[in-house]
């Protein structure tokens, strides 16, 4: 009768490992891609210039625009493959990675070591920095240090989010995450938040549109944006490498920049 049960709690720990395995723990190989025909992409698409949604074609699908889509599009043209967005919650970007439900996460992402730790990164292809925006009506938030004890907004899992969290650089202040920083901007706008914290050159689109919200010369700590690949996935991302590399040495990234960003529509 023991034996029995052992036998029963074995096959059901090898069922959940199979479980495991077929939905979602597989590795997107180059050659997985290229056999499957379609590289997926998993971003969110709340983040000019980076990446934003423009309309619907002529089928009715949404069109996703911006500087990393026109990376992915690239990515895929050198695999040979079709592409497709996959537009998800900021937060949920790096378990689709993990899990293999989407192939790359690119969503002007920075580099961290806490998501070094669940995702590889390639080689960054941009460079960026945190900034403050406040309500143009605030004449009392004007460096970084005044933002202790206040309201900040941000989007949720962001480099942002981790700032506003942090007892270290915001001691006593009270974090509001929205899902977008589009969201987190009407709450500065609106007076339920201080302030917010925002990667810089989303700041800029943002403020193109806002006449009344203000950013903080003084910005914050450097980052770097790179594209996550699932861990140990070595030749995609020897593959996307090559690209970003291609790209950087042409120059491209820098006239994507200069195409997607308004204030150098001009
Ligand atoms: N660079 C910041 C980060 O990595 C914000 C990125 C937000 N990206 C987006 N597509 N919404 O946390």
């Amino acid at each position: 009768m023991k034996n029995i049960r052992r036998i029963a709690a074995v096959l059901a720990f090898i069922l959940c490992l199979a479980a495991l395995v077929s939905c979602g723990g597989s590795t997107p190989t180059v050659e997985e891609i290229k056999k499957r025909g379609t590289i997926t992409m998993a971003t969110n698409a709340s983040f000019p210039p980076f990446e934003f949604t423009d309309g619907v074609d002529e089928t009715g699908a949404t069109k996703y625009v911006g500087i990393d889509i026109e990376i992915f599009k690239e990515i895929a043209k050198d695999l040979g493959v079709n592409y497709e967005v996959m537009d998800m919650e900021f937060a949920g970007i790096i378990g689709a990675v993990q899990t293999g439900k989407a192939d790359l996460g690119i969503a002007g992402m920075s580099v961290t070591d806490e998501r070094k730790k669940s995702v590889d990164f390639t080689v960054e292809y941009f460079t960026s920095q945190n900034v403050i925006v406040v309500p143009v009506s605030n004449t009392e938030i004007n460096t970084a240090a005044d933002v202790e004890g206040k309201i900040i907004a941000v989007q949720t899992g962001t480099t942002s989010d981790m700032f506003a969290s942090s007892e270290d650089f915001c001691p006593g202040a009270t974090v509001q995450r929205y899902g977008s920083f589009i969201d987190a901007a009407s709450a500065v706008k609106t007076g339920k938040a201080d302030l917010m914290v925002v990667d810089i050159m989303t700041a800029a689109e943002i403020l193109a549109q806002n006449d009344d919200l203000r950013q903080l010369e003084e910005p914050l700590a450097d980052e770097a944006y790179a594209i996550a690949v699932q861990k140990g996935n070595t030749t995609l991302l020897e593959a996307v490498n090559s690209t970003l590399n291609r790209l950087i040495s042409e120059g491209k990234i820098g006239q994507y920049v200069e195409q997607y960003t308004t204030a150098s529509e001009g």
